[in-house]
């Protein structure tokens, strides 16, 4: 699976371990940046982590910026993105079974180190269930085609 990841400052090093921690898991990640600490705005990656997952260089992306916020936000605005921010795990197997979630954004100021690999993990490894769920994707969808 090809992994799109993103992020601003505040979330650079989670970027990084994220990043590091999927590479070892054999999947291709595709760094949009930021590529330091130094301040910058969350708009521009969020715009091309959504912009590489709906053109398909991405399958799925990753967003971190300080609390996730902006990034899902951002990322919502991109027709086809279904950007959900989990802050535990239950969040993101749901995001995925109801909601086939396309980017996960993480607030490296809200959750543990730990607790972000392990909602990465379930974001990962849980499928969408279809069904009803995506009667209300189609829904979305339709929404989209009004703006
Ligand atoms: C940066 O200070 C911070 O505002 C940003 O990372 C993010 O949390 C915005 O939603």
């Amino acid at each position: 699976m090809k992994v799109a990841i993103g992020s601003d400052h505040a979330g650079f090093e989670y970027k990084e371990m994220i990043k590091k921690y999927l590479e070892e898991k054999g999947f291709k990640v595709i760094d949009k940046g930021t590529y330091s600490n130094e301040r910058t705005d969350y708009p521009i990656y969020a715009e091309k982590v959504a912009k590489a997952v709906v053109n398909g260089e991405a399958d799925r992306g990753i967003l971190i910026c300080g609390t996730g916020i902006g990034m899902s936000i951002t990322a919502n605005k991109i027709k086809g993105v279904r950007a959900a921010l989990c802050q535990n795990d239950f969040m993101a197997k749901m995001a995925r079974k109801h909601n086939n979630s396309n980017i996960l954004c993480l607030g490296q100021r809200v959750v543990g180190t730990d607790h972000a690999l392990s909602i990465v993990d379930t974001f990962f490894s849980t499928e969408f269930e279809g069904g009803r769920h995506e009667q209300r994707i189609t829904l979305i969808t339709e929404i989209e085609g009004l703006n």
